[in-house]
């Protein structure tokens, strides 16, 4: 994977100390999504990733809200469908639903039930891996609807949370790591 790529992604992720807590250093990426040339390399490392990866893919899961930003138009390139995997309430018909923990809070997470068929391959994507407390309830939907799980991928991984130890044996990808 290109250095020069990678760097330029790197560059417009904006740390924000005590946000939205004290302790808590925020990893912005309005500045990333700002920028369209940045924004370009960003789908453009990961579908190159996805590419070499997986010879098929049936659907890009992103999770709410940020993963909305970045999956759709990493679906798109790929020429795939998008599924939304949504917080408590936002989601007409017959649903599953998981609780999880945050770094700063609790939340639920939800899925529609018919959005995807059993033995379906997902990648399940989000701009960021804290504690890994909302990609393992996402898995923990997908798993329930039968999916079958390709890969969780996310942008940034804050390594010193370790929260890919909370996805077992499911296969991880961060573009970007952090202490
Ligand atoms: C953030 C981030 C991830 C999650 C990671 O979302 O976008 O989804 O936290 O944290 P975790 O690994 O500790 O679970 P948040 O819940 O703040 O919602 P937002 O995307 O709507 O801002
Ligand atoms: N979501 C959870 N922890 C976060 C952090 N440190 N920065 C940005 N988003 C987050």
């Amino acid at each position: 994977m290109s250095d020069e790529r990678l760097r330029r992604v790197r560059d417009r992720v904006r740390p924000f100390p005590d946000f939205p807590e004290p302790g808590v250093l925020f990893r912005d990426i309005s500045p990333l999504l700002k920028d369209p040339v940045a924004f370009r390399t960003l789908i453009d490392l990961l579908e190159d990733h996805l590419r070499s990866s997986f010879p098929k893919i049936d659907f890009i899961a992103g999770l709410d809200s940020r993963g909305f930003l970045i999956g759709p138009p990493l679906a798109q390139r790929l020429g795939i469908g998008f599924v939304p995997v949504r917080k408590k309430g936002k989601l007409p018909g017959p649903t599953e639903s998981v609780c999880y923990t945050l770094e700063y809070g609790k939340a639920e997470l939800e899925m529609q039930k018919d959005a995807v068929e059993p033995g379906q391959k997902v990648v399940i994507v989000d701009d960021l891996l804290a504690t890994g407390g909302t990609m393992a309830a996402a898995c923990e939907l997908l798993k329930r609807l039968k999916a079958e799980i390709l890969e969780c991928l996310v942008v940034i991984e804050l390594k010193g949370l370790k929260g890919s130890g909370k996805l077992n044996s499911i296969p991880f990808y961060s573009l970007l790591q952090y202490d």
